[in-house]
C-alpha cells in the first residue's frame, strides 16, 4: 500500500485507524508454507482476532490455534455451512485449543466438538477426563525461551522430566495423548531456542515410545519472528534450521503442527493517528495523538514491542516525545521519536502493527478502539 492510499483512507474513515492489507497476510502465509512445508499451519487467532483475517486464512486452507471459546466460535462461523460430519472433520483436522488451562465450562462446551486440547499438569488432566473425555490431548513442554521478546515458559509447560509420567497418567485415565507441543517465546530471534526445544521434544517422544506410548503429533508452537527491524534474521534461516532438525530427529510419519500468530499478521497492518496536541517540555517537543497504549499501541505494554511513528509530511526531523490521548502518564508511545515539525491535525503512522495491538485494545478513558479497515480482502 502506498502512503497516498493510506492517507486517503485516513481522510475517508477518520482517525485513529488501523488498515489491514490482506495481500500481505496471503504473502506471509505463502512464505510460511513454502519454507516449512512439513508443518500444518495453525494461525494463532489471539495475535489478531479480526473475523476478516480469520476468513482470509480459512479461504487459504489454514488451520487455527484458539485460546478461548469465543475464538473457537470465530473459526466455527466459517464452517457453519458445512454438514455436521464435515464440521467434525474440520475441527479434528484443523483446530487446536492451545490454552493449557481451561475452565470446566469451556471443556464441557468443547467436548461435543472433539478437538485437540493442550495440558501441562495433573489437575488439568483430571478436569479434561471429567468434562471433555472425547478431546485429543497434546502435552505442552517447558522449553528455553532465552532472548524471546515475550517469555512464556514461566507460565506454561511441564518439566520435560515429568512429561512421560503425565502422558502415562492420561492414558491410565482412558484419554488419548496425540502429541507434544512447546512454545519458544514470542518474537524468538534466538533460533537456538527452536533447536533445543526440538531436541527436548524428540527425547520425550523417544522415552514415551520405550514405555509403550506412540506419540503421533509434534506441535512446534509459535514464536516465528516478524521483521520489525534489520536485526531480525530472515525467516528462511530459521526454517532451514527447523527443517534440518525435523529431518534428523523425527520419523517421517510424525505429523508436524505450527502455530504462528505474529509472523502472519504483524506486517499486514498500519496504524494512522492524528496529532491532537503539541507542547514543549524540558526543551523537547511533545506530540499527543488520538490513539494510545491502551488502544492500538497496547503492544508497547503487553507485547514489549516498540513501535515507531513516521510522518506523512517531510522536513528536517528532530527527537521528540509522542504521547497517547488518555490522561495517564503511562500512556507514553515513545520518548525518542524522530519526526519533522508537526502541526495539530497532521497525520502520523506506525507500520508492522498487526499483531498483539488492536487485539488488546481497551475502552480506557472512554476512548473506543481504533476503526479497522480491510483492504485487498
Ligand atoms: C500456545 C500459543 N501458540 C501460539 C502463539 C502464537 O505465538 P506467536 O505470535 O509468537 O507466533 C501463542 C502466543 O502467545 C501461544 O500462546
Amino acid at each position: 500500500m502506498t502512503l497516498e492510499q493510506l492517507e486517503s483512507l485516513a481522510r475517508t474513515h477518520g482517525t485513529p485507524l488501523v488498515v489491514v492489507d490482506h495481500d500481505v497476510i496471503r504473502r506471509n502465509y505463502a512464505t510460511f508454507r513454502a519454507h516449512l512445508p512439513k508443518a500444518q499451519c495453525y494461525y494463532a487467532v489471539k495475535a489478531n482476532p479480526e473475523p476478516a483475517i480469520v476468513r482470509t486464512l480459512y479461504r487459504l486452507g489454514a488451520s487455527f490455534d484458539v485460546a478461548s471459546m469465543p475464538e473457537f466460535m470465530m473459526v466455527y462461523e466459517n464452517i457453519r455451512h458445512l454438514s455436521p460430519r464435515e464440521q467434525q472433520d474440520f475441527i479434528w483436522d484443523k483446530i487446536i485449543y492451545a490454552n493449557p488451562i481451561k475452565p470446566k465450562e469451556t471443556l464441557q462446551a468443547l467436548d461435543q466438538y472433539k478437538p485437540l486440547v493442550t495440558y501441562d499438569n495433573r489437575a488439568e488432566l483430571e478436569k479434561i477426563a471429567r468434562y471433555a473425555p472425547h478431546a485429543g490431548l497434546v502435552l505442552r513442554l517447558r522449553v528455553p525461551n532465552t532472548g524471546s521478546m515475550v517469555e512464556l515458559s514461566s507460565k506454561f509447560g511441564c518439566d520435560p522430566g515429568e512429561a512421560v509420567d503425565l502422558i502415562a497418567a492420561a492414558f491410565r485415565m482412558g484419554l488419548v495423548v496425540e502429541g507434544v507441543s512447546f512454545h519458544v517465546g514470542s518474537q524468538c530471534t534466538n533460533f537456538e531456542n527452536f533447536v533445543q526445544a526440538l531436541n527436548i521434544a524428540a527425547a520425550v517422544m523417544q522415552e514415551a515410545r520405550t514405555r509403550g506410548y506412540e506419540i503421533q503429533i509434534l506441535d512446534i508452537g509459535g514464536g516465528f519472528p516478524a521483521p520489525y527491524n534489520l536485526h531480525v534474521k530472515p525467516f528462511e534461516e530459521l526454517a532451514r534450521k527447523i527443517n534440518a532438525e525435523l529431518d534428523r530427529l523425527f520419523a517421517p510419519e510424525v505429523q508436524i503442527l505450527a502455530e504462528p500468530g505474529r509472523f502472519l499478521v504483524a506486517t499486514a497492518a498500519t496504524a494512522v493517528a492524528r496529532v491532537i496536541g503539541k507542547a514543549v517540555r524540558d526543551g523537547k517537543k511533545c506530540y499527543y495523538i488520538d490513539d494510545s497504549v491502551y488502544h492500538t499501541f497496547s503492544g508497547i505494554i503487553f507485547d514489549h514491542c516498540p513501535y515507531h511513528l513516521k510522518a506523512f509530511k517531510s522536513g528536517k526531523t528532530e527527537i521528540c516525545a509522542v504521547f497517547g490521548q488518555t490522561c495517564d502518564a503511562l500512556d507514553t508511545i515513545s520518548l525518542a521519536e524522530e519526526l519533522p515539525d508537526l502541526e495539530i491535525e497532521d497525520l502520523v503512522y506506525a507500520e508492522n502493527i498487526g499483531a498483539y495491538s488492536s487485539a488488546s485494545s481497551t475502552w480506557f478513558n472512554g476512548f473506543p478502539p481504533a476503526k479497522v479497515v480491510h483492504v485487498n480482502e
